[in-house]
């Protein structure tokens, strides 16, 4: 049984070193150069690889995506038939709570504001809702955003989350399908996309939606956090969004064009946030343990779990 690596813009040895450091004599290859004979791969473990880079493999019985999206693995032409797996892991969603709850907080206990006080020795403290006064709303309410929802929740701010099907989470309020689409938005102030990306996603975070936004809250106009991916969102409206005061602030992790380009506005808006795509990042250790647990349970017999449904694109 050998293992296929096909990885793009990350650092492949340290992900062939982490699977070693757990299973020191497992039979490990890497795209292009250390393929060996094809018909051994029986697993390809891929982040954005080149097209025409899993063919050819006529024994491969699951792709493993080493990332919790699978947009750029989708698009990168056609794949073999076989069941792709994605992450979901622990150590990657507790990255992503930590984020959200970061940016919410933020947002919320108006730090920008204050940083800038700071700079002005100005001794003055801006007017502090209380989190249970306050309304975020999670777009994309699968894995991560049920975890980013529930410590939000625990942290007293109403929530609400907006997906595909209906969600039943404790203390948090469930809209479903794009008949709720508007009426989620109406009740949000602070706004989470935590959506993959999909021919239905695409361009979703757009002046229209922004101006569905709620602004009758206690923080004033509507604040935007994009961790989900860039696509899902149209840079121009943001901004316009931003200077028209439509949005207050955005705190933004993804981007149309990564790495975001030099001249991009979005660098030196005094109203955007914003982190080179971190905020969960897929961590060889825990990424390489949850692929081996998938492939032993595998050949054990067992159901794959968390497998992609490639109509749906995620
Ligand atoms: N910035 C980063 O560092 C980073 C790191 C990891 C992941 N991500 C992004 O986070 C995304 C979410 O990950 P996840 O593990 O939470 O995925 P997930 O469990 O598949 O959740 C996706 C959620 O989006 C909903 N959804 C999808 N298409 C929709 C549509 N057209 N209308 C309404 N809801 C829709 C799904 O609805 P249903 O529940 O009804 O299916 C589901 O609730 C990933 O796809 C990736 O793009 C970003």
């Amino acid at each position: 049984m050998a293992l296929l690596y096909v990885i793009k813009d990350w650092d492949a040895d340290a992900w062939l070193g982490a699977m070693r450091a757990l299973n020191p004599g497992i039979d490990l290859r890497s795209w292009p150069d250390a393929v060996g004979r094809a018909e051994e791969i029986r697993y390809a473990l891929a982040w954005r690889p080149p097209a025409g880079a899993l063919h050819r493999l006529a024994n491969l019985q699951v792709i493993f995506s080493l990332g919790a999206g699978v947009d750029s693995l989708l698009a990168g032409g056609e794949l073999p038939p076989v069941p792709i797996v994605r992450v979901v892991d622990r150590n990657l969603t507790m990255r992503m709570s930590e984020y959200v709850v970061l940016h919410v907080l933020l947002h919320h206990r108006r730090q920008r504001i204050l940083d800038g006080q700071q700079q002005r020795r100005q001794w003055r403290g801006p007017q502090q809702p209380a989190a249970c006064e306050v309304r975020v709303g999670i777009l994309g309410f699968g894995h991560l955003g049920q975890d980013a929802g529930r410590r939000l929740r625990d942290l007293g701010f109403q929530v609400a989350g907006w997906s595909r099907s209906r969600k039943h989470v404790r203390g948090i309020q469930s809209f479903a399908g794009a008949g709720e689409l508007k009426a989620f938005l109406n009740r949000t102030e602070i706004l989470v996309s935590l959506l993959p990306l999909t021919p239905g996603t695409h361009g979703i975070l757009n002046l229209a939606l922004f101006r569905e936004l709620a602004r009758d809250g206690r923080l004033g106009a509507p604040i935007l956090i994009n961790a989900g991916r860039g696509k899902s969102q149209v840079e121009a409206d943001i901004v316009a969004a931003l200077d028209q005061g439509i949005l207050q602030a955005a705190t933004l992790d993804v981007f149309e064009t990564e790495p975001l380009p030099p001249e991009s506005p979005l660098w030196s808006h005094p109203k955007v946030t914003l982190t080179p795509h971190n905020a969960a990042d897929s961590d060889p250790g825990a990424i390489s343990r949850y692929v081996l647990t998938q492939i032993r349970r595998f050949e054990a017999g067992a159901p794959l779990q968390n497998v992609v449904d490639r109509n749906q694109g995620y």
